[in-house]
């Protein structure tokens, strides 16, 4: 759980929330280490279908989901790397390695809510478009923005 200390404390996910997350069907979580025997973490990313987000009794930002409610639909809880690494790339090879192994499972598009700032810009890098901008996010004070991402 050494991601979510990067998260305000209204998004970071419990371990019983993001075990029920992960647990879901054709849910997708990839992680990044340091080489070596110790294997310590640098980057997380996972996400689940968008009917999955869609039955979630978390009301927000389901109106941006809803169109894609019968598309084979990603939608990307989270993305991050730990501050020590940030910087240096490796949160772009985290995501084309996710988008690549979303692309296999049979998902045709990528959505998300993104945290307005080096999230949106990532998802920009690889052709995201941006969409509906929610000023406050879970009440958090932070800007985040729907984005979608056509995989081809
Ligand atoms: C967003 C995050 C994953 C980026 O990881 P990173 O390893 O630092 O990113 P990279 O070094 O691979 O940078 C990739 C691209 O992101 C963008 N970017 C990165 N930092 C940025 C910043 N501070 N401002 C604007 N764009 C930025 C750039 O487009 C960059 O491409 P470039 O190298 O061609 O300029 C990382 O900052 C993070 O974990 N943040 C905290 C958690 C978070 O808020 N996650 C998202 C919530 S939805």
């Amino acid at each position: 759980m050494v991601f979510e200390r990067r998260y305000h404390p209204e998004l970071a996910m419990s371990l019983a929330d993001k075990r029920d997350l992960l647990n879901e069907r054709d849910a997708l979580a990839v992680w990044m280490y340091v080489p070596g025997p110790r294997r310590r973490l640098i980057g997380e990313s996972y996400g689940v279908p968008v009917q999955a987000a869609l039955a979630d009794e978390e009301p927000e930002g389901k109106a941006d989901l809803r169109p894609f409610a019968k598309s084979r639909a990603f939608y990307v809880y989270s993305t991050t790397i730990l501050r020590q690494y940030e910087d240096r790339g490796l949160g772009a090879i985290l995501k084309a390695y996710v988008l690549g192994r979303a692309f296999e499972a049979g998902y045709r598009w990528v959505v998300g809510h993104a945290k307005e700032g080096a999230s949106v810009a990532l998802n920009q890098r690889f052709g995201a478009e941006v969409r509906r901008r929610h000023a406050h996010w879970s009440g958090n004070g932070d800007p985040y923005q729907f984005y979608v991402l056509k995989l081809r």
